[in-house]
């Protein structure tokens, strides 16, 4: 059956660089892996009186993550780290204490940023969270984007071509890596 990946877009707006990454990756990944974008957007903030009664977008958001194969994280950078919203969606999704979604799911982390360091930072943090959830994250390639105008073009494909290889050989070892590390739970 073909790969199940959800996909967490850490940007809410509609023009956002990192959605727009996320689809063209998605192309690269078609045949033989079906991408499930992840509503975070309407998710309340986490309350942890929540605890004794989970809110139905909370638990829609873990089932979301329990029935995929692996999760993708898309991140923007905000202030040299992940965006409040993602971060959100992260502890939502990790409670109550000993029923995390995350716990062994197969994991990987990309970004676009139009800053020079393309997200590294946002993304080295967030990867100190995964550590800390028990995802075993996809260490090489990094991807760590800079964002400027053509990079993705008019339909959704990546314009430059060593740029899309680059992307195709990060979904590729993906695949492996969830292959390998998959069905732990
Ligand atoms: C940014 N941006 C940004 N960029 C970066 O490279 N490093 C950073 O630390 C920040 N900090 C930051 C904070 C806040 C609050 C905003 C709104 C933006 C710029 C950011 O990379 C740019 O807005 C991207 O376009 C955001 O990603 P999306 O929405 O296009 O996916």
């Amino acid at each position: 059956a073909e790969v199940k990946i959800a996909v967490l877009v850490g940007s809410l707006r509609k023009g956002s660089h990192n959605k727009a990454l996320a689809h063209a990756l998605e192309k690269l990944a078609a045949g033989k892996a079906r991408f499930e974008y992840v509503q975070i957007g309407d998710l309340p903030l986490y309350d942890q009186d929540f605890d004794k009664d989970y809110p139905a977008q909370g638990v829609r958001l873990k089932q979301q993550i329990r029935d995929a194969d692996a999760v993708l994280f898309v991140t923007p950078e905000y202030n040299r780290s992940i965006p409040g919203v993602l971060k959100n969606t992260i502890d939502l999704g990790s409670r109550p204490y000993g029923d995390s979604a995350f716990a062994g799911k197969p994991a990987a982390v990309v970004g676009a940023s139009i800053g020079v360091i393309g997200t590294a930072l946002a993304q080295q943090h967030l990867r100190n969270v995964l550590a800390y959830l028990d995802m075993p994250v996809l260490g090489q390639p990094e991807v760590f984007l800079h964002f400027k105008d053509g990079l993705i073009d008019e339909a959704g494909n990546i314009a430059n071509e060593g740029t899309q290889k680059f992307l195709q050989g990060f979904i590729d070892r993906f695949l492996a890596w969830i292959a390998t590390h998959g069905s732990q739970h």
